[in-house]
């Protein structure tokens, strides 16, 4: 059997950083955070699994047409994902696996992939191995509970596998100052504390028809950055306004955001998008050593909007743990904002887009 699926990429308002610390091997996050799933940025996965024929289980990984072999990093994150999957279905282990994965964009071009990716392959996984393990078979119908098994692979995951996608918050779940650990539960509470964190459509794609996304591509692919899962840990380990601004994020932030999107106030939101994101680098900045993300032209982009927004908001810029900057405006300004935009970055490395349908599989579409 073969199977294949199509999940897209998201982008968040509210920002994911940092795994609650007695549950960061799986990926509960401190905080919730709230993201917009992005239209016409996706993976495509094709997952074989075959009951293994004896000696070690097999695990084969193309990515964008590149064989990724054990000692690559895709390979291990890929590896480890398998590895907890197995450890809660244990008859997963006797399969091999075979994926064959492709974006529709160019990774190296910043656009975060590791979201649709984990999304894509976990929607095509579990469906490939529900045909021969019945206690999969749950996960086809309950996106919450796919959703937690995304999270298992990667954090922003979670939020591309709601099938409606549009407007999605991923819950928190259980609390950031739990004195219960993995190994002081019982297996039951493990179970539920693992599915405590979860991702759901809160409004779907065409809940607001105006809005619009434009991604810019800013790296020049020089330094490599401090990856996202290294650099939320030092943040949690040594930034002292880190719990305060979960908090803040959590109770005052997150709320007004989903409040402004769902009376679709774009100047409260547009206010917020941008403190959200300025939030997470100032974050950034106060972990020790710091962690700088944006570079020259990222600020000349912020500066940029707010010289726009002087009369009128117009755009929201939003920045994840890179210097590409994602641009949230409504269909009335979005030339003027494209225009000023290709000024800095070229023609080129602009995508505009709207909110999006969640993951499906490519026979669904043809149905
Ligand atoms: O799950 P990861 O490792 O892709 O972390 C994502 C972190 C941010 O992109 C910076 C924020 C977010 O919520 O997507």
């Amino acid at each position: 059997m073969t199977t294949t699926a199509i999940a897209p990429t998201n982008i968040a308002v509210v920002k994911y950083w940092g795994k609650n610390r007695n549950w960061e091997r799986y990926h509960i996050p401190n905080k919730s955070s709230f993201s917009i799933t992005v239209g016409g940025l996706y993976t495509k996965t094709t997952v074989t699994a075959e009951k293994s024929t004896g000696g070690e289980r097999k695990v084969e990984f193309v990515l964008n047409g590149r064989i990724i072999t054990p000692e690559m990093k895709e390979y291990e994150y890929v590896g480890k994902l398998l590895g907890k999957l197995g450890e809660l279905y244990p008859h997963i282990n006797q399969y091999d696996i075979h994926i064959i994965s492709e974006n529709n964009f160019p990774t190296a071009a910043g656009f975060a992939s590791s979201a649709s990716g984990f999304a894509a392959l976990l929607k095509a996984l579990v469906k490939e191995l529900a045909e021969e393990i019945v206690e999969l078979r749950e996960f086809l119908d309950d996106d919450k509970k796919l959703s937690v098994l995304a999270r298992l692979g990667s954090g922003s995951a979670t939020r591309s596998i709601p099938r409606d996608g549009g407007f999605v918050l991923w819950r928190r779940g259980i609390s950031p100052f739990a004195e219960e650990t993995p190994e002081n539960v019982s297996e039951e509470r493990l179970r539920e504390i693992i599915f405590s964190s979860y991702a759901e459509t809160l409004f779907p794609p065409d809940h607001w028809p105006g809005f619009r996304i434009i991604y810019t591509q800013v790296d020049e692919g020089g330094e490599k950055e401090v990856k996202s899962r290294v650099g939320m840990r030092e943040t949690v380990k040594s930034d002292p306004f880190y719990y305060p601004w979960v908090e803040y994020d959590e109770k005052i932030l997150l709320p007004e955001v989903i409040r402004a999107v769902k009376e679709k106030d774009w100047e409260l939101f547009a206010k917020l998008a941008i403190q959200a994101s300025n939030g997470l680098h100032a974050q950034t900045l106060m972990t020790y050593p710091p962690i700088t993300y944006l570079n020259d032209t990222s600020h000349l982009i912020m500066h940029t909007i707010h010289n726009l927004n002087e009369n009128e908001i117009k755009a929201a810029y939003t920045f994840d743990a890179g210097p590409n900057a994602v641009v949230f405006t409504l269909e009335e300004y979005v030339d003027e904002v494209a225009r000023v935009l290709e000024e800095i970055v070229g023609k080129d490395n602009i995508f505009i887009t709207k909110p999006g349908r969640g993951p499906y599989y490519t026979e669904d579409h043809l149905q």
